[in-house]
């Protein structure tokens, strides 16, 4: 711990303590800074504020770091499993092989869902968007495991994180079936979480799927590329609901909610509806010209990001993904070719520089889902499903805190002061 953060405000002196942590930025920490100085602070899109204290996830933005538990998001993608992934950030560290073995089966035992859940679906119309369905099934999982919702029992706790992470890949499936009016393909438990999902997708009960080894690989990845990132809105979101002591399901359900925003995990529905727009590498451009127009709300999907500062190391890693995948299954797609020359021009562009906007995690995701074969609609629903043990991660770190405590910030008023009622006959 460093010197102590100095602060006068109203001709009074005040000092905070530093808090140093193993990476990253010092935090001044101003618990006591409103009862002592009657002041809050004031920070609306939290640009500067550390909401928690956290050892499962960090990002160096000017550097393009990210690491989980200490491993790098690089060599975790190139050598882990998702599985292995959902492993260290849920227990901490990287299986030993029997280790591996037990999450494993214990997460393969819980992929599927009480039988009634069925019927929600039917109550969607069938263009329903599958993050509205996402929403409603998720939330609705509280109605059914009332045996793992008691949040002060961290054995219930672990066995409502082992149902979600376990549940989603089903959930997520079954909405994607009842969109195209195919029917529901149950759980295989002799399939990787991976292959499961991807035979609970795209295999129908007419005939076998096969599993593409290449694909399954590629879709893995994709899910360790999207498992967790710090304080980002929709793991904010299910940390403030979780403070209040709501269950575990309507939490990641809230979390669901926040993730659909096109700012956010809708970017990469977004990224590639753009892409198409965009249609020619001629036409690029005059995208870019409307991206810099302040006048103009268009902003260049899949680009710039709250942290990243430098290339979201994800990205990099996603857009070599893409190029097995095109390999693997011999398509070539003209919007990669826009994607790659908007980067190129983009990162060749003073605007883009200057305001230090790389390619994120969602500019080149919708390129290889599209060519795996998700419409566009499933795109999010895929990053919530990957993102669902990174919120069971933040969510217990949070409640087995012994500090924790309702989220609840103050505001800036600057409403009407005080005034006396006005009956209506003298308005
Ligand atoms: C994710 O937080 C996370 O970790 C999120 C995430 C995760 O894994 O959980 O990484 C996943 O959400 C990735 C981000 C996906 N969103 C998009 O791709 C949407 C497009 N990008 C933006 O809307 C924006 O960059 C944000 C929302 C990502 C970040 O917004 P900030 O940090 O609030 O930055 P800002 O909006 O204040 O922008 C700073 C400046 C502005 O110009 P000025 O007002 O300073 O003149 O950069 C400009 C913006 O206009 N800008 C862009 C731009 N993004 C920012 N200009 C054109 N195109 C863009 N994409």
């Amino acid at each position: 711990m460093g010197d102590n953060a100095k602060f006068s405000i109203n001709g009074e002196n005040y000092e905070y303590p530093v808090l140093t942590g193993t990476e990253g930025p010092d935090v001044v920490d101003i618990r006591k800074l409103y009862g002592q100085t009657g002041a809050f602070t004031y920070d609306p899109g939290f640009t500067s504020t550390a909401s928690c204290e956290s050892e499962l996830t960090f990002i160096d933005g000017s550097e393009g770091v990210l690491l989980h538990r200490g491993y790098p998001i690089e060599q975790l993608a190139e050598n882990s499993s998702f599985m292995e992934v959902a492993h260290l950030l849920l227990r901490g560290e990287l299986p030993t092989a029997d280790e591996f073995s037990d999450f494993n089966n214990t997460i393969t035992r819980h992929t599927m869902v009480h039988e009634q859940l069925r019927g929600f679906y039917q109550g969607f119309r069938r263009d329903a968007h599958p993050m509205a369905i996402m929403c409603g099934v998720v939330g609705a999982l509280s109605a059914f495991y009332h045996d793992s919702t008691d949040i002060n029992d961290p054995a219930q706790r672990m066995i409502a994180s082992h149902r979600l992470v376990a549940k989603m890949p089903t959930i997520a499936a079954m909405a994607y079936k009842y969109s195209i009016g195919q029917p529901f393909v149950y759980p295989d438990n002799d399939l990787s979480y991976t292959g499961n999902f991807l035979r609970m997708t795209f295999g129908v009960p007419a005939e076998e799927y096969e599993v593409n080894p290449a694909i399954e690989k590629a879709m893995d990845r994709i899910f360790i590329l999207h498992a967790d990132h710090e304080q980002n809105a929709s793991t904010s979101t299910v940390r403030l609901a979780g403070s209040s002591g709501a269950n575990p399901f309507a939490c990641i359900a809230a979390g669901i909610a926040c993730l659909w925003g096109p700012a956010h995990g809708g970017a990469n529905e977004a990224a590639l509806n753009m892409l198409h727009e965009i249609g020619h590498p001629d036409r690029i451009p005059e995208y870019i010209k409307r991206a810099k127009d302040k006048d103009d709300p268009f902003r260049l999907m899949g680009f710039g990001h709250r942290v990243y500062k430098n290339y979201d190391p994800r990205a990099s890693v996603m857009q070599e993904t893409v190029r097995e995948v095109f390999e693997t299954l011999k398509v070539k797609d003209p919007v990669f070719e826009v994607a790659l020359q908007l980067e190129e021009m983009a990162l060749n562009d003073p605007y883009f520089i200057d305001k230090k906007l790389f390619p994120n995690v969602d500019f080149y995701s919708g390129i290889i889902l599209s060519a795996i074969g998700f419409p566009t609609s499933m795109f999010t629903v895929l990053f919530a499903l990957a993102r669902t043990v990174g919120w069971v991660a933040q969510w217990n770190e949070m409640i087995s805190d012994p500090g924790q405590r309702i989220g609840r910030p103050r505001q800036l008023y600057t409403g009407p002061t005080k005034r006396d009622y006005v009956p209506i006959d003298k308005r």
